[in-house]
């Protein structure tokens, strides 16, 4: 009897630049993602027919996961799967959950599975659901050209410590996008030393981000950003300590901010 589970990190992007919108109307991008400590839960037991439920309401049938084990029976063979999904990572926040607990069904497919399953074949899928799903077969830390499906793992950093906000203001991607085509400014490159953080949503993001990115800052965090296309904001500090004491500076956002670790490679792939 197959029960398996697997936990599913938040990423943050510690740098992010779009390029021009392309023929097909999508923009190139250039990225370093960062897997956190902030985890959904996929749980998966065999039963007699596949079904996919969330923890939370208003996540609709056209979901990333139950795209995943539609397309992982495309190129596996395993039983019919009962598939349950514990929502900590708030939906549509710029912090890639929904893309992370896709990832999730594919690893835990990929350990069931009797054969081997090819690993460019596991990208397609992964790349096929979405942008930002590959990554979370890499984990870590990753630089991303393409539409953030080019990867190159980075060595893991030592350990920071991210003070999370989600400010619960919605940012939907190609609304962020189309405010962005409505402006003009250079595609930045990559930073060549360490550090360079950098996010070109926030010439567009809503001013309660950017008031809380300001926020940060002036509360000792290394770097302050917003996450993707938004909501999340994230300060980098060097402690648990310093991020719980800036954390704490923000009653209003107590109950949607978290003080989370960044992740090794090995750390954001482990089971739970
Ligand atoms: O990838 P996702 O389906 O979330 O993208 C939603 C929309 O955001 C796309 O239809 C497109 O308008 C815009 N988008 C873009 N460039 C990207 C990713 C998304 O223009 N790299």
């Amino acid at each position: 009897m197959i029960r398996e589970s697997e936990l599913c990190p938040a990423k943050v992007n510690l740098f992010l630049s779009v390029g021009p919108k392309d023929g097909r109307g999508y923009h190139p991008l250039r990225t370093v993602f960062q897997a956190v400590g902030l985890f959904d839960q996929v749980q998966v037991e065999e039963a007699e027919l596949d079904s996919v439920s969330f923890s939370v309401p208003g996540i609709g049938d056209q979901n990333t996961v139950s795209r995943a084990l539609r397309l992982m029976r495309e190129i596996a063979d395993f039983p019919p799967l009962k598939v349950t999904v514990e929502k900590q990572i708030p939906i549509q926040s710029g912090l890639g959950g929904g893309s992370s607990d896709a990832a999730g069904l594919i690893r835990i497919i990929r350990k069931i599975c009797h054969v081997p399953l090819p690993e460019a074949e596991l990208h397609q899928v992964a790349l096929a659901i979405g942008a930002d799903v590959p990554f979370f077969l890499v984990g870590g830390k990753a630089r991303a050209t393409g539409y953030g499906e080019i990867l190159t793992p980075l060595p893991d950093d030592a350990c920071r410590w991210l003070c999370l906000i989600w400010p619960g203001v919605g940012c939907s991607t190609p609304e962020m996008f189309k405010r962005l085509d409505e402006i003009s400014f250079p595609w930045v490159d990559f930073p060549h030393g360490v550090g360079g953080s950098h996010n070109d949503f926030e010439r567009v993001a809503p001013c309660e981000c950017l008031e809380l990115i300001e926020q940060l800052e002036s509360l000792g965090a290394r770097q302050a950003r917003l996450s993707g296309s938004g909501s999340s904001v994230f300060g980098v500090f060097d402690s648990a300590e310093e991020a719980e004491a800036a954390r704490s500076q923000l009653p209003k956002y107590h109950a949607t901010s978290w003080v989370v670790p960044t992740l090794s490679r090995a750390e954001s792939l482990c089971r739970s």
